[in-house]
């Protein structure tokens, strides 16, 4: 599994709004994004593009994950979006994030623009990753595809809300059960999906947003339902939210520990100086080569998020 940046919380901050912009600067999500699409309006949009050029040159972001959703491939936008944005910050953007994909051909060609506007600026040609957004249903039906299209990709991003429009769910309130289906959850197949084409490219998983802002439980009700399948994380819209989600997409500190405690001990079990085992007990646990792999992935979304171990253990003497 490749080191990919954490991204716990995406905070998203409309990109036409100097005092979001300003505001987001004292707070701590493990990425954020200035927005050129939903986010700004129209009208908004050249001037967006100035102000996050000047913000992302004066900087002062902390080491979080710098990303510009721009806008996607059907609007009259992407292009001018692409060249004042890369060519203009490009040193200081970490990835741009294209909504509303729905073919390996639209990733493609901002690939392409991308390089070409790096080569022209002189920039480190392929080091702007790409954030891809899944929220309509030829995007998902064409999910495995968009995914292998570019080596930039670093994230797979479920968008709720267009979804539910793009798919005509009934219901207006993102993230939660549409009132009438009583039998599962309704977004299951779409996490799901979206979550295992991740896993087999090597990207990150991302839920969207959770449009309640004041609502913090139903917040983490459904952020701990993508947490619990794997995803890597999910957007904060507004400050509060951010803490809530760091939290829920970090290991708990036991687990953490656990999976600290699983390696070490498989490592010594499995060495000639443990017997060489390739099966051992753990206290009550039988541990092997997938627990290895389990403990794995808990361990580095623990050290990814700073977290450190409480206990060590040892061998038995
Ligand atoms: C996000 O872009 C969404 O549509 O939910
Ligand atoms: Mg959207």
């Amino acid at each position: 599994m490749p080191q990919l940046r954490p991204r716990r919380s995406t905070l998203a901050v409309p990109g036409s709004s100097q005092k979001m912009i300003d505001k987001a600067r004292g707070l701590a999500p493990d990425a954020l994004f200035l927005d050129l699409e939903d986010a700004c309006a129209p009208a908004a949009k050249d001037q967006g593009r100035k102000l996050i050029v000047d913000a992302l040159n004066e900087g002062g972001f902390g080491d979080i994950v710098r990303v510009v959703r721009i806008n996607d491939w059907t609007t009259p936008w992407t292009h001018r979006d692409v060249i004042d944005v890369v060519g203009g910050a490009g040193a200081h953007v970490d990835c741009l994030m294209l909504p509303k994909v729905q073919s390996t051909a639209q990733v493609q060609a901002l690939d392409m623009l991308v390089t070409q506007v790096e080569k022209s600026e002189g920039l480190e040609v392929g080091r702007i990753g790409f954030e891809i957004q899944i929220e309509n249903a030829q995007g998902l039906l064409a999910i495995e595809s968009i995914a292998a299209a570019s080596p930039r990709t670093e994230t797979l991003v479920f968008g709720p809300a267009d979804f539910m429009a793009s798919i005509q769910m009934k219901s207006l309130v993102v993230g939660e059960q549409p009132e009438g289906y009583d039998v599962g959850d309704a977004y299951h197949h779409i996490l799901m999906t979206i979550l295992l084409t991740a896993r087999s490219h090597d990207l990150q998983a991302i839920d969207g947003p959770y449009l309640a802002i004041k609502d913090l439980d139903g917040l983490r009700r459904v952020a701990q339902r993508s947490a619990a399948l794997g995803f890597d994380g999910k957007w904060a819209l507004h400050p509060t939210q951010i803490d809530e989600l760091n939290d829920i997409f970090s290991p708990r500190q036991d687990d953490y520990d656990h999976a600290e405690d699983i390696l070490d001990a498989y490592a010594w079990h499995t060495s000639s100086e443990g017997g060489a085992r390739g099966a051992a007990m753990l206290g009550d646990e039988m541990i092997d080569e997938a627990s290895r792999k389990m403990a794995l992935v808990v361990s580095a979304k623990g050290r990814a998020a700073g977290m450190s171990r409480t206990r060590t253990w040892q061998p038995p003497s």
